[in-house]
C-alpha cells in the first residue's frame, strides 16, 4: 500500500521521496534498513542495491565501510543518490547506475551481498522473476540476496485499515500513471527459481513491510 503511494512520488517529487517514504512506512522503511544494516550487509562487503533509490541504503553501507554500486530506473532518485554519495565524499566507493535492475551490465558474481528494498512491489511477477534471476547472477557464490518489499497485514485492525487504503490507492495509482503497482507475493518461491537459498524472513510491523534474505550456492 504504502510503496504505491511512494510510486506518485518517485514520479512527481522524488526530493519528496525520503520524507514520504518515512510517513507512508509508519517508519518501517528505515527500520528494515537499520536492520540490514546491522545484521546483514557485510562491513567491508561489496553491495549492489537494485532500485537504490535516493540511496539512503548505499550511502549508508559505504560510510559504514562496504563498497557497491546502486542501479536505479528513475534519473531523478538517481541524482539524489549521487548528491548524497558526493556529500559524504564516496565516490570512490560507490558508483550509481541509470538501468534497470532486471538487465545488467555488470560483471558477474561480483558482490558479497545484493540488495533490493521496496522495489518489488512495482515489479509485475515475472518481472519479479527477473529481478532474482538478475540478483542470482551478479551475487558472488555463497553470498546473500535480500530483498524487502510490501507484505500483507492479514490481522485485526490494521489489517482492515490497510487493505482499504490498498484497493484505494490503487485506483488513485490507475488515474495518475500509466504504471500497474503489485503488492509482492510468492518471493520465497521466486528465490527458488532463480537458484537460491531461502533463509529467513523478518517482518516489520505486523508483515506491513517484509525482508526474504537467501543464500547462494557456494
Ligand atoms: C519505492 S522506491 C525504493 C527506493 C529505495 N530502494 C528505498 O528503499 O527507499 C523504488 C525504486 O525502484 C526504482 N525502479 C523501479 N523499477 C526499476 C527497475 N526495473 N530497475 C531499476 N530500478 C527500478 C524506482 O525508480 C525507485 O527509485
Amino acid at each position: 500500500m504504502a510503496t504505491i503511494l511512494m510510486r506518485l512520488t518517485e514520479e512527481r517529487a522524488a526530493n519528496q521521496y525520503d520524507r514520504w517514504i518515512g510517513l507512508l512506512t509508519l517508519g518501517q522503511a528505515s527500520a528494515m534498513r537499520n536492520y540490514l544494516l546491522d545484521s546483514v550487509v557485510p562491513r567491508r562487503g561489496r553491495v549492489l542495491d537494485l532500485g537504490c533509490g535516493t540511496g539512503q541504503l548505499l550511502v549508508e553501507a559505504g560510510r559504514r565501510g562496504a563498497t557497491g554500486v546502486g542501479v536505479d530506473l528513475n534519473p531523478r532518485m538517481l541524482k539524489l543518490a549521487q548528491e548524497r554519495c558526493r556529500r559524504y565524499n564516496l565516490k570512490r566507493r560507490l558508483r550509481f547506475f541509470l538501468g534497470s535492475a532486471l538487465s545488467l551490465d555488470i560483471e558477474a558474481h561480483t558482490f558479497d551481498i545484493v540488495v533490493s528494498t521496496l522495489l518489488i512491489s512495482e515489479l509485475q511477477p515475472k518481472e519479479l522473476e527477473r529481478l532474482l534471476q538478475e540478483a542470482a547472477r551478479m551475487v558472488k557464490p555463497g553470498g546473500l540476496v535480500a530483498i524487502g518489499g510490501e507484505g500483507e497485514v492479514r490481522a485485526g485492525l490494521i489489517g482492515a485499515f490497510t487493505s482499504m487504503i490498498r484497493r484505494a490507492s490503487f485506483w488513485i495509482v490507475s488515474k495518475l500513471t500509466t504504471l500497474i503497482s503489485h503488492p509482492h507475493h510468492r518471493v520465497a518461491q521466486a528465490m527458488k527459481n532463480a537458484g537460491l537459498n531461502p533463509r529467513y524472513k523478518v517482518s516489520f510491523l505486523q508483515g506491513m513491510l517484509v525482508l526474504f534474505v537467501a543464500e547462494a550456492e557456494k
